[in-house]
């Protein structure tokens, strides 16, 4: 089997060097030789390690995906625009596309897959969703039969580290953010993964493997970690959690298609398994009717655990093509997202007052007001000025909205942090 590799920066390299070591164990195990028939870059005299054969590596990328002898192409140079072009070319030239790239698959995969589909070829994209954690096939395959409930987890490695060193050191934000840069954790542009893009292009994937329904990025609603503060993680300190940012995909009540998608910071109590998952650790909950819970969890990213998802799916392609098959297929519906009147959760809430009498009454008779009941609430005093947080019972989402919105209008209030999500020892 020859293949094409487009792009050889951290995983293609290591893509590189993992084919060449298990040479071996690959052709033992698949009954298939993989044979390296070039590698496309962009720029020819940028470093390459050792490993690399210069006398494959070329520029002209139409020519790789055209020539004939080569039977399955791997994107694994990121970005949606050119790396779209070629993977449909490369599918049209009748080549399986191996791919790791999670922003091109959350804007494009129905379209790939259909388009795979009708050329008879494979897309594969296990690394796309926690690098190195085998969870697309286990939901593809080993989990087909299963009426899924829940995928919930932690699927952003640098927005993990970085809420780790607060949690961890007390750091703020932004000397946990400069940290990760300077561990390599975090790109020097760091918006996709603290905006929550990264994850919420990951929850899309998920969600429409989960559940075969049709989740596109622009479905899931996401916010990122970049208002997480100090003062937030000393709250959940002092009560018993951690903050970790989640990306949830759930499918809400029996007999409804309802989903709900989305990537949030939340609070986690220490004693839930999502919370002992450090730095750039990865880990995902399933839960199903029937296998009930289970636990993915290990390397989301990095070049060596995510070239391994590669190999494997590389492998399955070269499976498929030498007995003319395919992975099987479903046809997919669109989403239905559930409607937020629909949603209801445990909310910590921030409230900034002047510290004057009658404020606090004045505060809580907005929750009383709107349906939001209290479970607990702390007061921070300085100067003269007070910080409010409130734990909220399981409440309505859009009644929190309007407590929020409500409580703005109120002259005592300075400012107010969004709700963050508050995850409970069952959840
Ligand atoms: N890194 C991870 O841990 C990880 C984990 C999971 C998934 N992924 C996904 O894997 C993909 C690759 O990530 P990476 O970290 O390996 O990226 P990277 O280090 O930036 O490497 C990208 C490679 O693609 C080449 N390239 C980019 N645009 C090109 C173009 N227009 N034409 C030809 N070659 C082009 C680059 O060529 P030059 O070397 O000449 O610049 C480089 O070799 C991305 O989709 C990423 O989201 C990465």
């Amino acid at each position: 089997m020859r293949l094409g590799l487009l792009g050889c920066g951290n995983v293609g390299s290591s893509l590189v060097k993992l084919i060449f070591e298990n040479q071996g164990s690959i052709k033992e195990k698949s009954g298939e030789s993989i044979e390296l028939a070039a590698i496309v870059i962009r720029d020819p005299k940028a470093f390459r390690p050792n490993w690399i054969p210069k006398e494959l590596l070329t520029t002209d990328v139409m020519a790789v995906i055209n020539d004939p002898s080569i039977d399955v192409i791997v994107e694994v140079m990121g970005g949606i625009h050119p790396a779209k072009e070629y993977v449909e070319a490369a599918l049209l030239a009748k080549k399986s596309v191996v791919t790791a790239n999670k922003a091109l698959l959350a804007e494009s995969y129905f379209e790939l897959e259909e388009l795979a589909d009708s050329v008879g070829r494979d897309i594969f994209f296990e690394a796309a969703v926690a690098g190195g954690i085998p969870l697309i096939r286990s939901l593809r395959v080993s989990l087909a039969g299963e009426k899924l409930k829940r995928v919930i987890g932690i699927v952003n490695g640098t927005t993990n580290f970085i809420l780790t060193r607060m949690d961890e050191e007390g750091l703020s934000y932004d000397v946990a953010l400069e940290l990760a840069r300077q561990l390599g954790y975090a790109e020097a542009d760091p918006r996709a993964d603290i905006e929550g893009i990264d994850a919420a292009s990951k929850a899309a994937i998920l969600a429409s493997i989960a559940f075969g329904k049709k989740v596109r990025f622009k479905d899931v609603s996401r916010e990122g970690i970049t208002k997480v503060t100090a003062s937030d993680f000393e709250f959940a300190r002092r009560h018993g959690y951690t903050i970790k940012l989640l990306a949830l995909c759930e499918r809400l009540f029996e007999n409804e298609e309802f989903l709900d998608v989305r990537v949030f910071p939340a609070l986690v109590p220490k004693t839930h398994p999502l919370a002992s998952v450090r730095d750039a650790f990865n880990a995902i909950f399933v839960e199903g009717d029937a296998v009930g819970e289970l636990m993915f969890y290990g390397r989301g990213a990095g070049g060596a655990p995510t070239a391994s998802a590669v190999l494997g799916d590389i492998m399955d392609a070269a499976h498929n093509l030498r007995f003319g098959s395919t992975e099987r297929r479903i046809e997919r519906k669109d989403v239905v997202m559930a409607p937020v009147e629909r949603l209801s959760g445990s909310f910590l809430i921030a409230v900034d007052v002047n510290d004057a009498p009658g404020v606090l009454a004045q505060v809580a008779t907005v929750f009383g007001e709107n349906g939001v009941s209290i479970n607990s609430m702390e007061q921070l005093g300085f100067m003269n000025q007070a910080r409010l947080i409130f734990l909220t019972h399981d409440s309505l989402e859009q009644d929190v909205i309007n407590t929020l919105a409500k409580l703005e209008e109120l002259d005592c209030v300075r400012s107010l942090r969004q709700a963050m999500r508050v995850l409970s020892e069952e959840d």
